[in-house]
């Protein structure tokens, strides 16, 4: 079986292409732009060995797409940017990438005699969520630039189903969290600042929620969407651990060892949702796919992964990264009595 993995630099491609290039009968090709957020060195001992072939392109770029899907059974896209808080800062990059790269890829997926093409989407595309479980048949009100195309992508994704039939899967995912990811999310940037001994800048009162999937079981949930799941379904891939931000940021000081003083209330993100919760009966009854790491054991393996592995997050924070810290918090940690 032949994959072209899209974004696969990433944190969940990374994680994600790895999990595939354990399987002896997947022929690998990733298409990623790295831009901030995408690492080649990921995956440079798999790219060393023959076991993937990397193209640095742009899904926005039809050359790149048609280039790197050339025979692809399966396109499984996990291109996006991603964080909430840079699509509030600029919107553009969202739109371009999360709708209009959507399509590029769609379309030259479309000429080929694809098996599937599996949109990675997000519970964000819900909205907030205050009580209750969001079921796939439930209405979309995305609520930031981010989730709003992201949300555009899944339904273009989905009308190529619908009109020419091409074989579309959407996948919902919950907060991913666990190695490789970019220290910008809130464990990521907890964790990293924990050991630093740096701040932490908790937005609003803490008391936002969200389900937390450790990256392993995502990426168990997709393969088992692409090995069972119907074309033209959405799936929901949760875990139920539901936490407070501020649960979370306890539990981080404690396996960090760290004083929790760090912990700095500092002005909420615009537009704050406040709740996301996912109904994942469906992946369950039909696929039979359940999480299998708990909230406790996946947190104490990213810590232990963050611990081990801090030249490559020591190498980011390093670089352009600490301007766009500053930007996004310096003044809101000053006005707090913090520091970055
Ligand atoms: P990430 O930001 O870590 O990685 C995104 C990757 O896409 C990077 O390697 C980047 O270089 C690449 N990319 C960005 N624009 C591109 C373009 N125009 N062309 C080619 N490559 C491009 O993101 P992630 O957290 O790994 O998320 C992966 C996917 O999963 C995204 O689609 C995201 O919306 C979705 N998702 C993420 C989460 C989460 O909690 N992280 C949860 C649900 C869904
Ligand atoms: O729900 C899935 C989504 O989860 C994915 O689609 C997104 O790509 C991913 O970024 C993530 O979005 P969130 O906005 O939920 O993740 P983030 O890590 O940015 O924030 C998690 C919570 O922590 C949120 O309530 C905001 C809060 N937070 C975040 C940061 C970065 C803070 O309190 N302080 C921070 O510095």
């Amino acid at each position: 079986m032949k994959y072209l993995v899209t974004g696969g630099a990433g944190f969940i491609g990374t994680n994600f292409t790895r999990r595939l290039a354990a399987e002896a009968d997947a022929e690998i090709v990733v298409l990623d732009k790295l831009t901030y957020a995408g690492r080649r060195e990921n995956l440079a001992d798999l790219e060393s060995s023959g076991r993937i072939r990397f193209f640095e392109g742009d899904i926005c770029d039809p050359a790149a797409a048609a280039l790197a899907m050339a025979g692809a059974d399966i396109v499984v896209n996990f291109a996006a940017e991603t964080h909430v808080d840079r699509s509030i800062d600029d919107p553009s990059g969202f739109v371009r990438t999360d709708v209009e790269g959507v399509r590029v890829l769609l379309e030259e997926f479309r000429r080929t005699a694809g098996s599937l093409f599996l949109q990675i989407s997000t519970d964000e595309v819900y909205g907030s969520v205050e009580k209750g479980r969001s079921r796939e048949g439930d209405p979309l009100r995305p609520r930031s630039p981010y989730s709003a195309s992201k949300a555009g992508g899944e339904l273009l994704a989905m009308s190529y189903f619908t009109t020419w039939g091409v074989p579309v899967i959407v996948t919902r995912a919950s907060n991913n969290y666990g190695p490789w990811q970019y220290p910008e999310k809130l464990i990521p940037l907890f964790v990293t600042n924990a050991m630093e001994g740096k701040d932490l800048p908790l937005y609003g009162d803490g008391l936002n929620k969200r389900d937390w999937l450790f990256v392993d079981d995502h990426c168990s949930a997709l393969s088992a969407v692409i090995g069972k799941g119907r074309p033209g379904s959405v799936y929901n891939i949760g875990s139920g651990e539901e936490q407070t931000n501020i649960e979370v940021t306890t539990s981080i000081l404690d396996l960090v060892g760290a004083d929790r003083e760090l912990i700095r209330p500092v002005s909420d993100r615009p537009g704050h949702d406040r709740r996301y919760a996912l109904d994942t009966g469906l992946i369950l009854g039909e696929l039979g796919w359940r999480p299998s790491v708990g909230f406790r054991e996946g947190l104490a393996r990213t810590v232990k992964w963050y611990e081990e592995n801090r030249a490559w997050w020591e190498e980011i924070k390093s670089g352009r990264f600490g301007e766009y810290y500053r930007r996004m918090y310096s003044a809101r940690l000053a006005a707090s009595g913090g520091r970055d």
